[in-house]
This record gives C-alpha cells, structure tokens and sequence, in this order.
C-alpha cells in the first residue's frame, strides 16, 4: 500500500477538519482519539478546563462509552462514529431538554443527506431504522456546560453482535448497502447540529418540534412507560399523542386523561414489550 493511500473508512482528523463547513461546532478544539474511555467525560474534563463553546471530540473506540439510564455504550474499534460536542448556551434551563431532540434531527438530516438513509426518532433519544437501533444521544451538563454525545452504528460483524440483539439493532452501511465516509458523516452531523443548536438559541421551538415530528416513529403508537423503579404497577399505559413545548411527550390514557414525561424518568416501550 502507498504512503498516499488515503484511509476513507477510518475516521482521520484532517479529514473531518477539511469537510467542516461550520462556524461554531469543532472550531477551537478538535480532537480525535484512537481510544478513549468516553468522549463525553473528556468533553466534561474540557469543559471545567474552560474550553470554548463548539469544541469537538471524535474516537475511533470508546472503552466506557455511556449511555442513557446509565447504561454502557459498546464503541468497538473503527465500528461507529463516537462523538461529544462541548456548548455553553445562555438560555432559560426549561428550553434545554430540547437539544437532545434537536440533535435527533441534526443527525436524521445528516444521514438523509450523506447516506441516502432515512431515519426514525424514538423518543426521547434513539436513532432507529426499521425498528431497530442504530444510534442514540445522551446530553450531560457537566457545571455550567452541556455536553451532546452521540453514538451511531456504522459497521458490525453480525458474527460478533449477541444473540439478544441481533433483532434489535442495525448500522449504517448495511442500510445504505455501500461503505460510508465516516469523518464526511461527522463533519455532516456537525453542520446540521449547529443549524438547530442556533434555533434552539434563537428560541424556535416550535420548529425544532415540528422537524423532530417529521421523523418520529412515537407519536401515534401505542406504548407503555416503564416506571424506573420497576414497579410494574406504576407503568402507565397509552398513545403518545404530542410533544409539549419542554420536548416532554404527551401520552393519552384509555380513559381520556393525559401525562406529561420528561426524559430522565422513563423508557418507553411498545404495548407487546418490543423496542419501538
Ligand atoms: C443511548 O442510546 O443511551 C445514548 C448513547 C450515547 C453514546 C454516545 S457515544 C459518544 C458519547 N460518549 C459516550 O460515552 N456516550 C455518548
């Protein structure tokens, strides 16, 4: 192989600086990490440093990747795109909740336009295709910051992925059917994330819901709200019906009544158990 081979299916940091066409996102600091244990506790270690809004951190493997709930996040080597993006917004703290649907959107755009893949929004943070999961956000606020970290399956060896969820994930290049650039894809995230990180700071609401409705897979279903204490008498059953002004979702209730969630209390499921 020459020393000119260019390595486009490996996230490379030239690569990803050369396509950014942003203002804000990944200007100042951007790095990436051949291993790290999570891009979202380097972006909060950033952060108390008092690095600038719009820093970016990229990896090729995570080896304590978080997920929502404190669940852990599976980042094997060159497999997925690894991301957490550093802002400091000025806004009232009740509009914040929206930014974790904001990038649902940003990310849902990004893939539509690089990769010719539409994607579903479960709320309040699963990217999905085919009722599968293929990605997911999880948005921190370390002091007085706010961390976006987000994960996509790029590429997995079925070979490797468990038994128990070999029906309930997917990843990009088996969707799009060819190889994807992966530093294009994150340079793409961060152009779309920045337009709606705008909005939001701008205070369009309404248009950042109303985007986030365009791709929904929640809104109209049937679902069952698993109380976190695992108390299945305190699961609430009904249709998620809207999504309140907070980014809360409504769900109607058999008898007519509705609930308002906020995301940090629950997980949703579909009224057969099944992931969406
Ligand atoms: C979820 O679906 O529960 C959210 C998953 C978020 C994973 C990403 S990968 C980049 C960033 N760093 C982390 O440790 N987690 C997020």
């Amino acid at each position: 192989m020459s020393e000119m081979t260019l390595h486009l299916d490996i996230l490379d940091r030239k690569n990803i600086e050369d396509a950014l066409t942003t203002e804000l996102i990944g200007r100042g600091v951007c790095e990436l990490h051949d291993t790290i244990d999570s891009t979202n506790s380097r972006a909060a270690v950033l952060a108390r440093e008092g690095a600038p809004a719009g820093s970016l951190i990229v990896a090729r493997q995570q080896t304590a990747g978080r997920g929502r709930q404190g669940r852990t996040w599976i980042s094997p080597p060159d497999a997925g795109i690894a991301m957490s993006i550093l802002l400091r917004p000025e806004i009232p703290l009740t509009r914040l909740p929206l930014i974790t649907l904001a990038t649902g959107v940003a990310v849902a755009q990004a893939v539509e336009a690089l990769c010719g893949i539409q994607l579903g929004l479960k709320w309040v943070n699963d990217l999905t295709a085919g009722g599968k999961k293929v990605g997911g956000i999880l948005a921190e606020m370390p002091g007085q910051a706010l961390v976006i970290g987000i994960g996509i399956n790029l590429r997995l060896d079925e070979g490797n992925i468990p038994d128990d969820l070999k029906n309930r994930i997917d990843w990009l290049e088996n969707l799009a059917g060819r190889p994807l650039e992966p530093s294009l894809l994150v340079a793409e995230i961060c152009r779309f994330l920045e337009r709606q990180y705008f909005s939001l700071l701008e205070g369009k609401s309404q248009a950042i819901i109303d985007s986030w409705k365009h791709y929904s897979v929640t809104l109209g279903k049937e679902v069952m709200v698993v109380s976190p204490t695992g108390d299945s008498a305190r699961n609430i059953s009904g249709r998620a019906v809207d999504i309140a002004e907070s980014g809360a979702l409504l769900i109607e209730k058999t008898d007519g009544t509705r609930v308002e969630l906020s995301a940090g209390e629950i997980s949703l499921r579909s009224l057969d158990g099944s992931y969406c």
